[in-house]
């Protein structure tokens, strides 16, 4: 019987999340603050450890690894990672989140490396309230990226939209169009309270899903589809397109039940649950004892032990989890 890592709940565990880097060249309000400190070069894994820990989680049974940031293609080497990660026996899915600022020169070449689908960020399709949502985004460069991304030929493309209420809810029907238009899908998210933000009150920018799915059905049909990617999106399709329109919705319809992820920290912390705390040292361990499969396997088995039933969340209180959405990678 093939291995597998379970928790205490029973639920499998066979998606890895694997945040490169804290850094990003974008500072998008609902995920940083203006001003960031970023982690020390000594304090991040090496590629070399990220490389050696994807392999051991692939050995346990991971078949499903996603490369997140901050921004995973601001870090020197990334591709070179996604090219070793991408000849892993045993990995079936090598996925990408991406903001989209770097794939117009990047998509071939991460497509030829193995990445299969690739998600990436769209909030607005407005350039100035892009501007003001990613503070040092570019739209035009963006789009660029998603054009060239679909001509590269990933299986799926789909756009991730954070929904702020007043900010960008009016758009929730264009950006559908926008997906719709180019065969790609999207998904909607509900902001999530991690770290402090600094231009935005969570609690009264929150719109949920359901409201979106009413603005939607002023101007599409959605059909229920079962069919998931393993993510937390319940998923809709657009009737009569090639589109699915997707719903994150960590407060309105948890989802926890079914996790079957944990993440890997740019620090090398294998974090449990986005919304709590739980973790274990995994670049202590490698570090302490370089090369040494069976020791860090031991470590990854034993850390399911301490998966938390489900996050705490609540938006319209202060954020109980202080680290910020680019520490953690989403
Ligand atoms: P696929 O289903 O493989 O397409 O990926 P995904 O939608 O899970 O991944 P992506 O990186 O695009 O993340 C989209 C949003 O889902 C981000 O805001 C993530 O923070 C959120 N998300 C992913 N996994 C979890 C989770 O376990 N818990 C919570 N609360 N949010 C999650
Ligand atoms: N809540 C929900 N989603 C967030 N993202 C970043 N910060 C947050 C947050 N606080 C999204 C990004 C990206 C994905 C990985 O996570 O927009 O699409
Ligand atoms: Fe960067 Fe993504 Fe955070 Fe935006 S959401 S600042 S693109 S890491």
């Amino acid at each position: 019987k093939p291995l597998q890592l379970i928790d205490r709940f029973g639920r499998v565990v066979n998606y890895l999340r694997v945040s490169i880097t804290d850094r990003c060249d974008f500072r998008c309000v609902y995920c940083m603050a203006e001003d960031m400190t970023f982690l020390p070069r000594s304090h991040i894994l090496s590629l070399e450890e990220i490389r050696f820990i994807c392999e051991t989680f692939v050995e346990l049974g991971v078949g499903k690894i996603r490369i997140t940031g901050g921004e995973p293609l601001v870090r020197k080497g990334a591709l070179g990672l996604m090219q070793d990660l991408g000849r892993l026996p045993g990995l079936n899915e090598l996925v990408l989140t991406s903001n989209g600022s770097h794939l117009a020169e990047m998509a071939d070449d991460l497509k030829a490396a193995g990445v299969k689908r690739i998600n990436i960020s769209l909030d607005t399709l407005d350039p100035a309230k892009f501007k003001e949502l990613t503070r040092t985004g570019d739209l035009q460069q963006v789009l660029k990226g998603i054009e060239k991304a679909r001509t590269a030929g990933f299986q799926r493309i789909k756009l991730n939209a954070v929904i702020l209420k007043n900010r960008n809810h009016q758009e929730v029907c264009d950006l559908v169009q926008f997906a719709v238009e180019r065969g790609i899908d999207i998904s909607f998210i509900e902001e999530m309270p991690l770290g402090a933000v600094d231009n935005h009150h969570r609690g009264d920018a929150f719109y949920s899903s359901d409201l979106i799915r009413q603005d939607l059905q002023q101007r599409f049909r959605l059909e229920a589809v079962t069919d998931s990617t393993g993510g937390p999106s319940v998923y809709y399709r657009v009737a009569g397109s090639a589109s699915k329109v997707g719903f994150i919705s960590p407060h309105s319809a948890n989802f926890c039940g079914s996790c079957n992820r944990v993440r890997l920290t740019a620090e090398g912390r294998l974090l449990l649950c986005l919304g709590n705390e739980h973790s274990v040292d995994l670049k202590q361990v490698v570090r302490d004892h370089p090369g040494d499969k069976a020791m860090l396997k031991q470590a990854i088995v034993e850390a399911m032990q301490i998966k938390p039933e489900k996050h705490e969340f609540n938006i319209h209180e202060q954020p109980v989890i202080l680290r910020h959405m680019n520490a953690t990678g989403g």
